[in-house]
Order: C-alpha cells, then sequence, then structure tokens
C-alpha cells in the first residue's frame, strides 16, 4: 500500500484515494465547499488546497489522487494565505445576512471564516451584487440566489445522484448563476437533500425555515421507519433531559423539527427521501393517544390485562390467546410479545413479506413501507396465523378470543383502507382486545383496553433493514403523555407471569440475540452508529 505523509505523519492507505479522502480518514481537518464524498469531484472552490512537496504549486486535495512517498503539508503559511484569499473571493458579493439567514449557526461560511479568514472586506458593502432572494425552486426547497457561492454540489446531486438534472449553472463570468432548466419545479423524490449539501444559505427547506435557530435543536442519531431501507438520519429536536431549550416552550417532551441525512455508504449513502425526511409529519395527522382513557394507572391495567387473558386461556385453551404486533415494532419489543404470547404472534396487516425487497425506485426507497419486516420475519412471526387476515377469521370462528393487537401507522403513505376494516373487524370478532397504539384512530373504538403506546422518535431498540442490516432506531422525544414503548409493555407483561425482564433495550437484544438464528454473536453495543449486517444480510446498496 502506498503511503503518504501528511503534516510530518505516516499513513499506510489503499491506493485510489484523494488526498482529502486521506486527510478526512486521519483526522486532518481541511476546509471544503465543493467536496462532498457522494456527489463527484469539481474541485471549484478552491478552499481544500495544500502543499505537496516537489510540486511548484499548491493542489486541490480533493481531486488529487495519492501517491506512494507523497509528503503534504495542510497548514503552512502558503496554504493559509490561499484559502483566505478562496474566502475573501466567495464572500465578495455575499450579503450581510447572518441574521436573518436560516442558515446562521451552521453555515460554512461563517465557521470558515472564523477559523480560517477573519479578512477585513476591501469591497464596500453597498456596492455589493443584489441578486434574487428566496424564490421557490420546488415543493420542498426555496433558493437565494446571492448567497450562493457557486460550488455546484446541488448540481452534481441532480447530475450524478438522481440521474435528473434539473439543477444548472447557466452564464459565464460574474453573470453566472444557478438556476433550473426550463423553469420546470425541482420537485424529484429526492430533491431535500440538496438542503442537507448545500454548505451555505442559499438552499434552503421550505418546511423548516424560521421555525427554529439551529442553535436550539439538539440532534440524535436514528433510523428512518418510513420504508424498510432503514436509511441513516439524525433527527433535530428541543427535547432536554433537564430543561432548557427553545425560549418559551417546555422542553419534557420535545418537538421534532427536522431530520437530515446520515452518511452510511452500506444504506443510504448521505441521502434520504422526500417522503422519508418529512414522515415525522405523520405523527400530526391525527389526534395523539395520551391516556389509557380509564380511571386506573397502567401499573393498574396491565395486572388486569394479564389476568382476562390468564382465564381465557384456563376456559378455552392456550391457542385462544395471540398477538398482532406491527413491522414498525422494534425487534426488542416483537422478541419479548414473542415470549408473553408464547409464539402466538403475527405481524403481517398485508403484503410486507412480499415486498420488503422490493424497489420502488433505483436509488433507496423501497415498497414496503415498514422498517422492520425483516427483523419480524427473522423472529419467526410469519408463521400459521396468517396474518391480519388469518385472525380475523380465527377469531370469527371462536378458536381465538383474547388478543393484543400493537398499531403503528405507516409514516409514509396511508394505511390501506382494506388494513383498517380488517382490524376493526377483528377487533369486532375478539371477546376482549388489547390494543396499544400511537394516536386516536375511529377503528379502535370497540377495543376493550386502549392502551397508549410510543411512537417513532420516541423509543429505542432495533430494527433490521431490508438487506438483513440491524441499526438502532433511537428515542429523540419523550413518548406523549403516558405513553410507553411497548417493550416495555411486554417486560411488564412477562414479569406478571413471572419471567423478570430488564426494560433495557440492549439486555433485550442480547438475548434475543443468543435465541434467532442470524444474530448469534451480535451484541447491542456493536450495532454502533450504522449498524452490522446479520450473518442473513443479503445485499447492500451501492
Ligand atoms: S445553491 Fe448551494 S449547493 Fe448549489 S451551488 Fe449554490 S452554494 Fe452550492
Ligand atoms: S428510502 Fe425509505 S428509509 Fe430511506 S428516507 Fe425514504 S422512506 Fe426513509
Ligand atoms: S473542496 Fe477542493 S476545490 Fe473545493
Amino acid at each position: 500500500m502506498p503511503k503518504v505523509t501528511i503534516n510530518e505523519q505516516v499513513y499506510e492507505v489503499p491506493a485510489g484515494r484523494t488526498i482529502i479522502q486521506v486527510a478526512d480518514e486521519a483526522g486532518v481537518e481541511i476546509p471544503r465547499y465543493c467536496y462532498h464524498p457522494d456527489i463527484g469531484i469539481e474541485a471549484s472552490c478552491r478552499m481544500c488546497l495544500v502543499e505537496v512537496e516537489k510540486l511548484p504549486k499548491l493542489v486541490p486535495s480533493c481531486a488529487t489522487p495519492i501517491t506512494d512517498g507523497m509528503v503534504v503539508r495542510t497548514q503552512t503559511a502558503r496554504v493559509q494565505q490561499a484559502v483566505r484569499y478562496a474566502m475573501e473571493f466567495l464572500l465578495l458579493h455575499h450579503p450581510i445576512d447572518c441574521p436573518v439567514c436560516d442558515q446562521s449557526g451552521e453555515c460554512w461560511l461563517q465557521d470558515y471564516y472564523m477559523e480560517h479568514a477573519q479578512h477585513t472586506s476591501r469591497y464596500p458593502g453597498t456596492q455589493k451584487t443584489r441578486r434574487i432572494k428566496a424564490t421557490d425552486l420546488g415543493p420542498l426547497v426555496k433558493f437565494d440566489r446571492e448567497r450562493c457561492i457557486l460550488c455546484t454540489r446541488c448540481v452534481r446531486f441532480t447530475r450524478n445522484v438522481t440521474h435528473t438534472g434539473e439543477i444548472g449553472v447557466f452564464n459565464r463570468g460574474h453573470a453566472a448563476e444557478i438556476a433550473i432548466h426550463d423553469n420546470k419545479p425541482f420537485d424529484n423524490p429526492y430533491s431535500g437533500n440538496v438542503v442537507d449539501i448545500c454548505p451555505v444559505g442559499a438552499l434552503t427547506s421550505s418546511d423548516f425555515r424560521f421555525k427554529v435557530r439551529a442553535w436550539f435543536l439538539k440532534g440524535t442519531n436514528s433510523v428512518c421507519g418510513g420504508c424498510s431501507t432503514g436509511c441513516n438520519l439524525r433527527i433535530d429536536h428541543s427535547a432536554r433531559a433537564l430543561g432548557g431549550g427553545i425560549p418559551g416552550v417546555t422542553a419534557t417532551e420535545g418537538t421534532i423539527y427536522r431530520t437530515i441525512g446520515r452518511r452510511n455508504v452500506e444504506v443510504n449513502k448521505s441521502w434520504l427521501c422526500d417522503e422519508g425526511r418529512l414522515s415525522f409529519h405523520t405523527m400530526e395527522r391525527w389526534p395523539r393517544l395520551r391516556t389509557s382513557r380509564r380511571a386506573e394507572s397502567l401499573e393498574l391495567i396491565l395486572p388486569l390485562i394479564h389476568e382476562s387473558f390468564e382465564s381465557i386461556r384456563s376456559v378455552h385453551g392456550q391457542d385462544s390467546v395471540a398477538a398482532l404486533g406491527s413491522a414498525t415494532n422494534t425487534n426488542e419489543a416483537l422478541f419479548l410479545m414473542k415470549k408473553y404470547f408464547q409464539g402466538r404472534v403475527d405481524f403481517r396487516l398485508g403484503s410486507e413479506t412480499e415486498t420488503y425487497q422490493q424497489k420502488q425506485d433505483d436509488l433507496l426507497r423501497r415498497v414496503d413501507k415498514h422498517p422492520n419486516t425483516h427483523g419480524a420475519l427473522d423472529l419467526g412471526l410469519a408463521g400459521n396465523l396468517n396474518g391480519l387476515r388469518g385472525l380475523r377469521a380465527l377469531a370469527q370462528s371462536k378458536q381465538i378470543r383474547g388478543m393484543w393487537i400493537a398499531f403503528h401507522p405507516q409514516l409514509v403513505g396511508e394505511d390501506a383502507s382494506e388494513i383498517l376494516a380488517d382490524l376493526e373487524g377483528l377487533i369486532r370478532a375478539l371477546d376482549y382486545s388489547v390494543v396499544s397504539t400511537t394516536h386516536e384512530f375511529p377503528w379502535t373504538s370497540a377495543a376493550t383496553v386502549l392502551l397508549p403506546m410510543a411512537a417513532w422518535a420516541e423509543e429505542t431498540g432495533s430494527y433490521t433493514n431490508y438487506a438483513g442490516r440491524v441499526q438502532i432506531t433511537n428515542r429523540a422525544v419523550a413518548p406523549a403523555g403516558d405513553a410507553l414503548p411497548l417493550h416495555t409493555l411486554m417486560s411488564t407483561m412477562l414479569g406478571l407471569s413471572g419471567v423478570q425482564v430488564s426494560t433495557d433495550p440492549s439486555a433485550i437484544f442480547d438475548w434475543m440475540a443468543r435465541e434467532t438464528q442470524g444474530y448469534t454473536g451480535l451484541d447491542y453495543t456493536a450495532l454502533g452508529a450504522l449498524g452490522v449486517p446479520t450473518a442473513q444480510e443479503t445485499e447492500t446498496v451501492r
């Protein structure tokens, strides 16, 4: 392997990398605007210039491959002066917008000015070129032309990632500007990613802008629950364990303000689809179910539920009680559900098991709009209960009399009306039904007991994506009202049946891994921020 020296430190790295890639892996900071690892190289901003021994000129580190014996310096006076000049050039006509710019607090111009420039402008503010502000590029993206530094990240995203090519650089020299071809709306299903990658406040999100200042937000790494791909994302929210946060807003429950793509080259590179990006708004579609609507507390209701299931079993036999989980429940919740209901658990509402590996397009989206169908299958929950339809038939023929139904609404798209009708029919056919769910859905009205359940982003656990990669979904905000994660409810139910189980998802995962084919040898802490493949992983996104 070639050896390269960066700032007097020697690194041995695989051939074919560029200097900036090696520096990133080594933790050596090189400023950049146009470079992004997932969109192709342009080398236009000149922020990443470095000195290479024996080369007369500074070279752009984003476009220069390493060679064996190369000696690179990133901190010399020549490099620092070049970066200062690049910054001065980029800021020459930049508006003095920071106080009113939505990117403020997370703008690379602000950060690099403080770190690498701090020059005094030689250009009078009154003579800056004015350009059009805040126009709609498409339904999700607003464009402020005078803030653009022409890094072309957005152009290369549409050219090289979505292959839709809507955005281009028009005109030349001082007149060069970003625009969309034929003024068609920029509305491809992945349009929101250009907001994530624009390093300045030129592209902002119509959904997020001016809702909250970036410095009031806390980011929690998690996984999208919108389909079986399981894209990695960061949830930006206002929840604080110890108060504080947004002035005038109580911080305990917290509000989700946006989600941002989080890089995982094995799953989604840096991207999210727009539906997944905005799927947290699904939580606002119906009123949240915040209480059980009963006089007793949950501590008293759960023992009553356990007694009811036991009495049904004693009169009608062990098989008269069953459960229906959801492919949006975590592995941990489904595993404990399987334990409590002695294997009589299914999770299929519709055709998830046929579609969970099917692509909806060539990039990320999958047809199955549940994040954990693979996990539920690994747990063996697609058995002879034959899904929702089968359970309804068993309830109608009185072979099943008591059930726990855990329901999460689809975060992307709509649950089919036939599925909701089947759920209602199932509840009506049962003698005794417990429905744990997230919102007040009309079809739950006939349930014997209604329990508030934590939604996506309100619980921690693992999902297994369509390819068999196990990833952690993290709690970002507190569950609404009295709601609890299903794994906590199931842990209590198991305790009532005499099996003491921790409510800690990591302990439950480790127990599950010991008993589940393909998961043996995995441990929760090793899942880390990017997840790990199970022994059954079949495919990765490239
Ligand atoms: S709009 Fe943003 S991403 Fe696109 S070229 Fe301008 S600065 Fe770069
Ligand atoms: S492709 Fe699926 S997992 Fe990825 S962001 Fe979209 S809905 Fe979420
Ligand atoms: S990051 Fe290398 S030239 Fe822009």
